[in-house]
């Protein structure tokens, strides 16, 4: 199946669709040898503020808030700048250009586990805010943009994709591997955990705690501005947010639209009772020394 492309660390899948790092499945179309070796080696400032996701978990969403809180409510860049471009994936094709002409601070997303972080993270002050999101959610998010996502490989039945999913044969690997790596960390009060739950349930409290923890002391009016800005249905209407300026062929939102439902709670129209048994087991067993620091209300 794996077509080794040279003795490093990267190689290629058979399919064509994906690099393999460390293990890791990611997207060709914006991932290359040279936007990882410019990933290891980037130098973080002090000042660098860094969004960490398990894809599907709120990545936009973030790319959306921090311009917003870090610029005091400002909208002209949101409005203006695609958000890959305002604030881009460190480990992807456009970080590089992006990010050299970035003036400080800077603002970037990342969906690498702690473990890949480049060194200078550590020895940095850089800030990182880590968004956790139900996995149940996250699947049922990522089956579909599966679908309209010319550049992922077709997810198959719901069935087939949970089991891959479970498997960590998806981009970026396993959801439980991913989460623990962040949750264990040396960065102390250097990181911020927030839930996407949270953020639907109290958008304006969780930009409030954000702000402080971002070193803004922003009014209430501007966190109801930001938080206004910020809801679902803003950013859908927001072409520079909601992917529609990627072309058709490889981001097709007639298919299933990239900003879909955004709610909590979507699993139970996806899932059966026994995949939900299955994948709730998987989870336990693989959580078991984590799952008290994260819950879902089910309800
Ligand atoms: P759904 O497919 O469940 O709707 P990512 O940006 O990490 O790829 O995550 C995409 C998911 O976040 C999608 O979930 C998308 O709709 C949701 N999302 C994006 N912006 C949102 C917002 N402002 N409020 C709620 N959900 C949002």
């Amino acid at each position: 199946l794996w077509v080794v492309k040279s003795t490093s660390v990267i190689s290629t899948m058979a399919d064509d669709k994906y690099l393999v790092y460390h293990g890791l499945m990611l997207p060709k179309i914006v991932h290359s040898e040279e936007s990882l070796k410019h990933f290891e080696t980037f130098e973080f400032r002090d000042d660098d503020v860094l969004a960490l996701t398990y894809p599907k978990s709120g990545t936009t969403w973030m790319q959306e808030i921090l311009p917003l809180l870090m610029n005091g409510g400002d909208t002209s860049p949101v409005k203006t700048v695609p958000n890959w471009d305002r604030v881009p994936w460190l480990e992807e094709l456009r970080a590089a250009e992006v990010l050299s002409s970035m003036p400080s601070p800077r603002i970037m997303v990342s969906h690498m586990p702690y473990h890949l972080m480049p060194k200078s993270l550590f020895s940095s002050k850089a800030k990182v805010i880590y968004v956790t999101r139900n996995p149940k959610d996250v699947l049922v998010s990522s089956f579909h943009f599966h679908k309209m996502a010319s550049f992922l490989d077709d997810p198959g039945t719901f069935d087939e994709f949970l089991d891959k999913f479970l498997e960590g044969e998806v981009m970026f690997g396993k959801w439980t591997d991913h989460v623990k790596s962040w949750q264990k960390t040396y960065m102390e009060d250097r990181i911020f955990h927030v839930t996407y739950e949270e953020m639907l349930k109290d958008l304006k409290g969780v930009l409030s705690r954000m702000s402080r923890f971002l070193g803004k002391d922003l009014s209430d009016e501007i966190l109801e501005q930001v938080a206004s800005h910020c809801s679902f249905k803003s950013m859908k209407d927001n072409a520079m947010s909601n992917y529609s300026l990627v072309p058709q062929d490889i981001m097709d939102n007639t298919k299933s639209p990239f900003m879909r439902k955004g709610i909590a709670g979507d699993w139970k129209k996806h899932f059966n009772p026994e995949q939900e048994a299955k994948f709730t087991d998987a989870m336990k067993r693989e959580m078991r020394d984590n799952c008290n620091k994260i819950t879902w209300d089910e309800d």
